[in-house]
C-alpha cells in the first residue's frame, strides 16, 4: 500500500462497531444474523439486491419494487422504502427518520408477503446459504469505487445515528476506505469474491451504477426481463421516470440521505492528484485480470 494511505495509530472508528472475519460493522448490523445466517428464514422466491453500500441500492430496489408491482407507484407513495424493501441485517433503536422506535430488518422481512424484495450488503460468503441453494434471484450492482468512497464519505458526515460524529475529512476517510476500515470492510475484497461467485450463474443479475446511469430505461428492462416480467412500454417508462433521481428525492418515503448528487465522476471533485495516482496503482494491482471494468 502506497504511504499516501497509511493510516495512523488514532484512525477514526465508530462507537459500537465490532469487527468479524476482518470487517468492521456497525452497531446497527445484527451480530447474530453475520455469525448465524441461517436464521434467516429463506423463501425461493425471494430476491435479493446486493451491494456494497453506497453502489445504487435504493435506486435499483426501487426500481425492482415497481416492476414487481406492475408500475403501481402506492405502495412507493405510502411506505416507507425500508419497510416495503427491508435491509435484512440492520437493526437500530431511535431512528430520527422513520417513524418506528426501532427498525429490525429481519422482523419485517418476516412479515412480508411473498414475493419479498430484501436488501443486504453482507459479503458472499456471509448471506444465509439458502439463498443460493434455493437458487433466489440476485441482483447485484456495483459502482466504480471512487464515486463510491465519494458516497460513503458523504453518508457517514449526513447520518450520526449509524456512524457518530465523524469529523474527518475526505482524506481522512479515504484512507479509512483503502485500509478497510469502514463499515462492511474493504470494497476490493466485497467486489471481488461476488465478482468470482456471479460468474456464469443465471439467477444473479450484474448491473454496474455507470450503466445504469447512462440508460435508465435500459436498466428497468432488464430487471424486469431478469425477474420475469412482462411489462409494456408505457410502464417501463413511467418506472424510469418514477425512479430518476430527481423523482426519488421528492419521494417523502425514501430517506433523504440516500439520494445525493447521483452522477458519475464526483470523485474528480473530491481526490487530490496524488491520491488519484495512489489509488490508480492500488486499483490497478488488484482488479488485474478480473475483467470488471467500470467507467470512471
Ligand atoms: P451519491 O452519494 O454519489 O450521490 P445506496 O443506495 O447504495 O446507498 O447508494 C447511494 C448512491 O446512489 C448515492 O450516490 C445516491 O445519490 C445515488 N442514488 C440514489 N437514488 C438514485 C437514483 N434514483 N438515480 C441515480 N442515483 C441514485
Amino acid at each position: 500500500m502506497a504511504n499516501i494511505f497509511d493510516l495512523g495509530p488514532d484512525f477514526y472508528s465508530v462507537p459500537g462497531e465490532w469487527n468479524h472475519d476482518g470487517r468492521p460493522y456497525g452497531k446497527y448490523v445484527r451480530q447474530d444474523i453475520v455469525e448465524h445466517p441461517e436464521i434467516a428464514k429463506i423463501r425461493s422466491d425471494d430476491c435479493f439486491v446486493v451491494t456494497y453500500p453506497k453502489s445504487g441500492t435504493t435506486w435499483t430496489l426501487e426500481i425492482a419494487h415497481l416492476v414487481m408491482n406492475g408500475g403501481d407507484t402506492s405502495i412507493s407513495a405510502s411506505t416507507p422504502h425500508v419497510i416495503k424493501t427491508p435491509f435484512m441485517e440492520f437493526k437500530l433503536d431511535g431512528i430520527t427518520s422513520l417513524k418506528e422506535a426501532s427498525y429490525d430488518g429481519l422482523s419485517i422481512m418476516n412479515k412480508l408477503k411473498p414475493p419479498r424484495l430484501v436488501k443486504s450488503h453482507l459479503p458472499v460468503d456471509l448471506l444465509p446459504q439458502d439463498i443460493y441453494k434455493k437458487g433466489c434471484k440476485i441482483i447485484f450492482v456495483t459502482r466504480n469505487p471512487k464515486d463510491a468512497v465519494v458516497s460513503y464519505y458523504h453518508f457517514y458526515k449526513s447520518i450520526s445515528d449509524a456512524f457518530g460524529d465523524y469529523s474527518g475529512d475526505f482524506h481522512d476517510f479515504l484512507k479509512l476506505f483503502m485500509n478497510g476500515k469502514v463499515h462492511y470492510g474493504d470494497w476490493f475484497r466485497y467486489t471481488l469474491d461476488w465478482w468470482k461467485y456471479i460468474q456464469n450463474k443465471t439467477n444473479i443479475l450484474c448491473l454496474k451504477y455507470e450503466d445504469m446511469k447512462q440508460d435508465p430505461r435500459g436498466a428497468t428492462v432488464k430487471i424486469a426481463d431478469f425477474l420475469g416480467y412482462t411489462l409494456d412500454d408505457v410502464t417501463i417508462d413511467k418506472i424510469t421516470d418514477q425512479c430518476s433521481s430527481k423523482t426519488m428525492k421528492k419521494n417523502k418515503q425514501v430517506e433523504k440521505e440516500m439520494v445525493r448528487k447521483a452522477i458519475v465522476g464526483d470523485w474528480k471533485n473530491h481526490f487530490t492528484v496524488a491520491e488519484n495516482e495512489a489509488f490508480e496503482q492500488i486499483y490497478n494491482e488488484k482488479m488485474e485480470g478480473s475483467g470488471l471494468v467500470f467507467e470512471w
